[in-house]
């Protein structure tokens, strides 16, 4: 059932997957405040509600989102990290709840620089990354100067931040700023597909692997001990006992009744 979050982001709710669209196609979904908010929320009510396994972001078809509301900078520039802007970038951060996208057109600034943080992002051949800040006499955000950096190297992330020009699907997947190219019209069905695989694991095991993937870099022996420590802790868990049995009884698992 469709839900509108704000007047421009409407989610709907769909075994396991928390589909949140942005709704502005007119100003290309450019994001306002109230519709960072709104987004905010979405992850946060997914933080909170463990049926939601995964949380996929889609635009309109054409385009991602045109980035931040250059109207909104103009009038109403985010100040400090209780804005929206800050609240939306912080919860996607913070999440353990797994993140896709699927991004058809046009994906420019923080449309380009949240998929950094997601886990899987399916883009059609013909969408269109950019980075443009330098051409508005502003800076990367969202963490983007470092994740940009770790993704495709500083020479390549130079070249995206410094001149600032449109980059293809293609390069976009070079880069590892997106995991999957799909044919445009086969873009939803690849990107609901792999969220439903991914609803249809066990949540716990999820959100503890996306916790592990996510701490920052630290010496092997302390990583080798921090998973030790939530492996044997999930070794006990009523999901791990389903998965560990139906081997055993030769049947397939069923992690529906677990978190
Ligand atoms: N903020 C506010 N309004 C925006 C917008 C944005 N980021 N992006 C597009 N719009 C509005 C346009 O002003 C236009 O409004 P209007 O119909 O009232 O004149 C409408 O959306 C359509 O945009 P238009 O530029 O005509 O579409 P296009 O298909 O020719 O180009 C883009 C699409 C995305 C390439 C182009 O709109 C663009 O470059 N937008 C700005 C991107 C940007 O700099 N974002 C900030 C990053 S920090």
């Amino acid at each position: 059932m469709e839900n509108h979050l704000s007047e421009h982001v409407i989610t709907e709710f769909d075994r396991g997957v928390l589909l949140v669209r942005f709704n502005r196609a007119e100003k290309k979904n450019a994001l306002t405040s109230e519709m960072y908010s709104a987004l905010a929320d979405a992850i946060e009510q997914a933080n909170e509600d463990k049926a939601i396994k995964v949380v996929l972001f889609t635009g309109s078809e054409g385009v991602f989102t045109a980035g931040n509301d250059v109207a909104d900078f103009l009038e109403g520039p985010p100040a400090g990290s209780g804005s929206p802007v800050f609240r939306f970038i912080d919860r996607m951060v913070r999440t353990d709840v797994p993140l896709m996208a699927a991004v058809d057109g046009f994906a420019v600034g923080i449309g380009t620089t949240m998929l950094l943080h997601f886990d899987q992002v399916f883009a059609s051949e013909d969408a269109t990354f950019s980075l443009p800040f330098i051409n508005l006499a502003l800076l990367p955000e969202a963490g983007s100067s470092q994740l940009l950096v770790e993704a495709c190297g500083y020479k390549k992330a130079a070249g995206l931040l410094m001149l600032g020009a449109p980059f293809s699907a293609r390069d976009a997947l070079d880069c590892g700023i997106i995991s999957h190219v799909s044919r445009k019209e086969d873009l939803m069905d690849d990107a609901m597909s792999m969220a439903r695989k991914l609803a249809a694991k066990p949540g716990s095991a999820l959100r503890a692997t996306k916790r592990l993937m996510r701490r920052t870099r630290e010496p092997l022996d302390e990583r080798v001990r921090a998973e030790g420590e939530l492996f044997a802790q999930q070794l006990q868990s009523d999901a791990a006992r389903e998965a560990l049995s139906a081997f055993m009884e030769k049947r397939a698992p069923d992690f529906s009744k677990f978190d």
